[in-house]
């Protein structure tokens, strides 16, 4: 039996607990909010959804009852406020860190073994908090980001290539922000043929400048944030995990020396699978991936000096 907890059941949350239901990535998802009813009737709408879709995860919401988390395989931390328009996600951090705190407390006290998924943003800095307040292997906290970055580069890579997105690669490292996200433009490819052979330089530079604001174009449009994409992003990412696919999913991980980074979360390929991030992937980087890298990771460290422990 594996079971999954989602905790805060707003629009990314519920659209991860949904996906993972329907593509019956666990036996059991547990949706965890604190406001009354929201996760209980969030879990009805989707269970009534069981025989439309020929279903059988069990799903259920409670409101601030940790207990009926126990022994989740998986914990996806969405908890906190999404930005509004004009927002950056750095801003957020005075608000979301004491929520991501106290909601990582809450869950281990439970579900000792878990993997954490944390989604909550800044994403790369509360990951970072995870580990600083879980004292937790490394491994076993895995930051969302760049799962989602990826899938956005992928998106407007297929759009100018005119291509089926499912015959794009592509991947995203660096930070989950509008201005540390690097995508990694040298590496993307249409089945193997470099997409630089096929884009001009120009439609590649706004290729790598739509998907850097993809996040803050949906803020925009939507008044919220995005729920979509990143609660599918969140959901590979389990999947990963519960299955234990050793897909390769860029994430933020704590770097202990890779890519000449330390004590610090950020967007690198991690192996996923069984316990969490199995393997980080250090890629070749070119002198000028090197000096953005450098330059994102320089940001992310300055994020997380705001944080208040
Ligand atoms: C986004 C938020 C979830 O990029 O960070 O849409």
């Amino acid at each position: 039996m594996s079971k999954v907890t989602v905790v805060g059941a707003g629009n990314v949350g519920a659209t991860a607990a949904n996906v993972i239901a329907i593509r019956e990535v666990a036996d059991e998802v547990v949706m965890i909010d604190i406001k009354e009813g929201v996760s209980e009737g969030k879990a009805m709408d989707m269970m009534q959804t069981a025989n439309l879709l020929d279903m059988n995860t069990k799903i259920s919401g409670v409101t601030n009852d940790y207990e009926a988390t126990a022994n989740s395989d998986v914990v996806v931390i969405t908890s906190g406020i999404p930005r509004k328009p004009g927002m950056t996600r750095e801003e957020l951090i005075g608000v979301n860190a004491g929520i991501v705190k106290q909601v990582t407390e809450s869950v281990l006290k439970h579900s000792p073994n878990a993997v954490i998924v944390c989604v909550s943003n800044p994403m790369d800095t509360m990951t970072y908090l995870i580990h600083k307040v879980s004292g937790l292997p490394k491994n076993r906290i895995i930051g969302m980001g760049g799962a989602l970055d990826s899938s956005r580069f992928k998106y407007y890579l297929s759009k100018a290539l005119g291509a089926n997105p499912n015959e794009v690669e592509g991947f995203v490292i660096g930070g989950h922000g509008d201005t540390t996200m690097i995508p990694m433009r040298r590496y993307a490819t249409l089945r193997g043929i470099p997409c630089e052979t096929l884009l001009d330089k120009e439609t590649m530079d706004k290729v790598v400048a739509d998907t850097m604001v993809g996040g803050a174009t949906l803020t925009k449009l939507l008044g919220t944030s995005a729920w979509y994409a990143p609660g599918a992003a969140t959901a590979e990412v389990v999947e990963a995990v519960i299955h234990d696919q050793d897909a390769i999913i860029p994430c933020s991980a704590l770097l202990d020396g890779e890519y000449g980074e330390k004590d610090l979360c950020i967007g690198v390929p991690c192996v996923l699978g069984k316990g969490g991030i199995k393997k980080i992937i250090e890629i070749d980087l070119n002198e000028e991936e090197k000096e953005l890298f450098a330059k994102s990771a320089a940001a992310v460290h300055k994020t997380n000096e705001a944080l208040p422990c």
